[in-house]
């Protein structure tokens, strides 16, 4: 299936769409900028690394529309089996089993070697891959967690010193504290990923 198929048959809210664009935009951005700060870090480069994020990141709520609010709390795990029986056009296997593992691991538990199946198939590099893109979908998705675009055009910085990023959402967060529990709430993985420290924080107001 291609990837505005799942889109079209699978998101029935506009605003869920818009959310899918929005995490989109920010993984994408947050990716960009950690290149240009960390531009010798090997788990930043991997080839198709655009697409892979760009797909994990539309398709990451896929498994939201399944069987009522219920099915809300393991949407990761319906989207990561939806997306892996359809397949995407164009894409390898090892790259579906990335896509479909990153979607997996934007939310919930962080991924265990050897009790997690599909994660544990994968070759160290592809793991990595999902490391990466997984960690970044939980920031992004924490920011747009009111599914209000209020945050759009964000900027990590890097302080080498204290080894810390910082990464600035372009609003108030004052005036949107529960992004920034949710964020806290969802760094972990990242900062584990990167082995560095991230905060949200805003010095333009
Ligand atoms: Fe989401």
């Amino acid at each position: 299936m291609k990837v505005e198929e799942y889109l079209k048959n699978y998101i029935k809210s506009k605003s869920s769409l818009e959310h899918a664009f929005c995490v989109k935009n920010l993984s994408l951005k947050i990716y960009e900028d950690l290149k240009k700060i960390f531009p010798d870090n090997p788990l930043l480069d991997f080839e198709n690394a655009h697409t892979l994020i760009e797909t994990s990141a539309l398709l990451h709520d896929i498994g939201a529309f399944f069987g009522g609010v219920t099915a809300l709390k393991p949407h990761n795990k319906t989207g990561a089996k939806l997306v892996f029986e359809n397949k995407i056009d164009g894409f390898e296997e090892n790259e579906l089993k990335v896509v479909c593992a990153s979607i997996r691991y934007h939310r919930g538990s962080k991924p265990k070697e050897g009790k997690h199946r599909l994660f544990s198939s994968l070759e160290q590099k592809d793991k990595n891959k999902v490391l990466v893109i997984s960690s970044v979908l939980r920031l992004s998705d924490a920011l747009d967690k009111l599914h209000m675009q209020s945050v759009r055009d964000i900027i990590l910085t890097y302080d080498f010193d204290s080894s810390a990023l910082t990464l600035n959402p372009g609003i108030n967060i004052m005036f949107n504290r529960g992004i920034k529990r949710v964020f806290n709430k969802k760094k972990t993985l990242f900062e584990e990923v990167f082995k560095l420290k991230i905060c949200l924080k805003n010095d333009r107001f």
